[in-house]
């Protein structure tokens, strides 16, 4: 049975006493929500106390990037074990904010999934078409070659930790939401992409979340479908009723 799970990605956003302050109220909302994983990524200098903070709660803590190399003369970057040392074990890879303005290629990001399962972290692989890409209806040649570039260098046993997250560039922050069964054809189309290649049982137990303009109102009806296994929620993670809402949506 594949996961079911939320994911916060707070981006550039909260310095520390907002991190408290957010935490603070998600923790005093919180209740379990049976059957599904809930993570929050805040900017790396929130990321320690973010881990502390939330040790006695079952929410998980994952950073937004990291650096393929695992030490070095890169000035700014952070490396997988400097994430794991503070007890940060999952990491977004590939969000299309990394691939455009920072321009990360396939290559780059292929040796960052590596050198974070080199480093037993789980990865949440991000993938998506640009709104020109769709309106040209090249959405998916383009998330294909995401996922073959970036992830299908990756052994048959670390597929185990791996998450994908589709994200349409032109629904992330936008409010302009895919439509649940725009969803559900590309998280479909994504299955049956792994299943190609490594096989329909593997590409089962992979957990597909959707990010782009997720929201309370729109949540339930898209993790409804039956390849959309959660949410990648940007903006609506920064308010902990709304966060908290979409958790509760399945
Ligand atoms: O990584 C999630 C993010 O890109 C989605 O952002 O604000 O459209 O939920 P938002």
């Amino acid at each position: 049975m594949r996961q079911k799970i939320v994911a916060g990605n707070w981006k550039m956003n909260n310095d520390l006493a907002q991190t408290e302050d957010l935490l603070g109220q998600i923790k005093n909302q919180w209740q379990e929500k049976e059957g599904v994983r809930v993570i929050v990524a805040p900017a790396f200098t929130n990321l320690h106390h973010a881990f502390e903070s939330l040790r006695k709660y079952s929410i998980d803590v994952a950073a937004q990037n990291m650096n393929e190399n695992s030490e070095g003369a890169y000035t700014g970057e952070v490396s997988a074990r400097m994430l794991t040392s503070i007890g940060i074990k999952t990491v977004i890879i590939g969000h299309s904010e990394r691939r455009a303005i920072f321009k990360e290629t396939d290559e780059v990001l292929a040796k960052k999934v590596n050198a974070a399962l080199e480093n037993d972290m789980e990865v949440i692989f991000c993938c998506g078409e640009e709104l020109s890409e769709r309106m040209g209806e090249r959405h998916f040649e383009v998330v294909k070659s995401q996922l073959e570039k970036g992830l299908f260098q990756v052994s048959e046993e670390n597929w185990k930790k791996v998450v994908i997250a589709y994200e349409p560039v032109w629904a992330i922050g936008t409010g302009e939401t895919a439509s649940p069964e725009q969803a559900q054809e590309m998280h479909a189309f994504i299955r049956k992409t792994i299943a190609e290649k490594f096989g329909q049982t593997l590409a089962n137990e992979v957990a597909i979340l959707y990010g782009g303009s997720v929201k309370p109102e729109n949540a339930q009806e898209i993790f409804a479908k039956e390849d959309v296994d959660g949410g990648l929620i940007g903006g609506a993670s920064l308010k902990a009723p709304d966060f908290l809402a979409i958790v509760n949506a399945f």
